[in-house]
């Protein structure tokens, strides 16, 4: 794949980045089969592209966006196509929710998410003096993180912190809390839905590779059996706490999941659809699952531009590092030619990375040198267009949201 990227790239200038069509498709469908049945939500912040995005939302099995902020699903919901997203993170931002609120179409076709009465006094201070109209739609976010009890006491959190929001009677306190809330004598929100997104099953790689196979082994079986727990916890609370709040309200949508959890999410018979986007592109973080392997659709070049010795080259550029704990595994991977490494003391460079290895012999000023990227839409700040390659041909083009003057966070 990357040889041929590289011979189709030849005439390109670098940096580049690269999505190869054939190996979205398969990804895409891999997770149709993963989601057994259930709609896929896609979350933007892994694409980066509203021409992948739509791509992709044309397929039968996939429906609405999982955006990352509101300004961002603003623009989104301006276009006739993409006319459900759903802003995964609480927003702070005046400006936007004020024109969100002043906008009937973007009210009918955007929802923000909430886990907090401090978020919603926020908001209803905000649209205090908005003119009249359409109902501010609003999903709950339920922590899905794990927290082993011993005794009926919590002895531990595992998973991301994100929502205060764990049991029935929190989900139903902001219910009603909601349900309370006016502008003038209409309602100011309309709940419609709840969200729980299990990171430290979806996100975490069960089999991680870091070359000790002993250490490796160990993690991967200690990692399982937290996962199998906690898969378990989730299913039952999440399912107890959408009956509670369905006792006060219909929800639209119960969403769950991501790429890495596919296949055990969709066993909850309360999640009504499930969120992937990462497994789209297939960056390095996905690697070290035992369920799945992505193909890898992405990539990106950097051009040899010089030689401090010959079995090491620099290229220019190249420290596209993933955000996350600060850590090796956040780094871009030299995968074309095959067996170049990084150099310990500089890794992948601000401006220059030195690559070592037999293959720095054959490279030559202006080679290209190609890298997987460790996150999947995090690749698309750094390009304004995905080059399209299909059969080891460029197709086309998907400008990413850089490429439509577009910076979100
Ligand atoms: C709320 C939420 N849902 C789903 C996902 C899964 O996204 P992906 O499939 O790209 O890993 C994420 C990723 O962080 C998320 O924050």
């Amino acid at each position: 794949m990357w040889r041929l990227a590289s011979a189709a790239c030849a005439e390109l200038s670098a940096p580049v980045a690269v999505l190869n069509v054939p190996a979205l498709s398969f990804n895409a469908g891999s997770l149709l089969r993963r989601a057994g049945g259930k709609p896929i939500r896609v979350a933007s912040k892994s694409i980066r592209s509203k021409d992948v995005l739509r791509a992709v939302l044309a397929q039968e099995g996939y429906a609405g966006i999982l955006a990352f902020t509101l300004p961002e699903a603003l623009w989104l919901a301006a276009d006739d196509a993409l006319t459900d997203v759903v802003v995964a993170y609480p927003t702070a931002d005046t400006h936007a929710l004020r024109a969100l609120a002043a906008d009937p179409q973007a009210c009918s076709r955007v929802t923000l998410m909430v886990d907090s009465a401090e978020q919603l006094d926020w908001m209803a201070a905000t649209l205090a003096d908005a003119p009249p109209g359409a109902p501010i739609r609003l999903a709950l976010d339920l922590d899905a993180s794990w927290r082993p009890q011993v005794g009926g006491r919590d002895v531990g959190h595992i998973g991301v912190r994100r929502s205060p929001l764990r049991s029935g009677a929190d989900a139903i306190s902001m219910t009603l809390d909601i349900a309370s809330r006016k502008l003038g004598n209409r309602p100011l929100f309309q709940l419609v839905g709840l969200m729980a997104y299990e990171a430290q099953i979806a996100g975490l790689q069960d089999t991680p590779r870091t070359g000790n196979p002993v250490a490796d082994l160990a993690k991967s079986t200690i990692l399982k059996q937290i996962q199998r727990s906690s898969m378990a916890e989730v299913i039952e609370r999440r399912s107890n706490v959408v009956a509670a709040v369905e006792n006060i309200v219909d929800l639209e949508f119960v969403n769950g999941g991501g790429t890495g959890s596919l296949e055990l999410t969709t066993q909850d018979p309360s999640v009504t659809e499930l969120a992937a986007g990462s497994g789209l592109f297939g960056p390095t973080l996905f690697d070290g699952y035992s369920r799945f392997s992505p193909a890898h659709a992405v990539g990106f070049a950097a051009q040899v531009v010089r030689r401090p010795t010959p079995d090491i080259v620099t290229v220019l550029g190249g420290g596209w590092i993933a955000s996350g704990p600060a850590g090796a595994d956040r780094s871009p991977v030299p995968v074309y030619p095959p067996g170049l490494t990084m150099v310990g003391t500089e890794g992948a460079g601000e401006v220059q990375t030195p690559l070592r290895g037999a293959a720095a012999a054959q490279l030559r000023i202006g080679d290209k040198v190609w890298f997987r990227h460790a996150k999947s839409g995090e690749v698309c700040e750094h390009v304004d267009e995905l080059v399209l390659l299909d059969g080891g041909k460029i197709v086309g083009g998907a400008l990413t949201y850089r490429g439509e003057g577009k910076a979100f966070v």
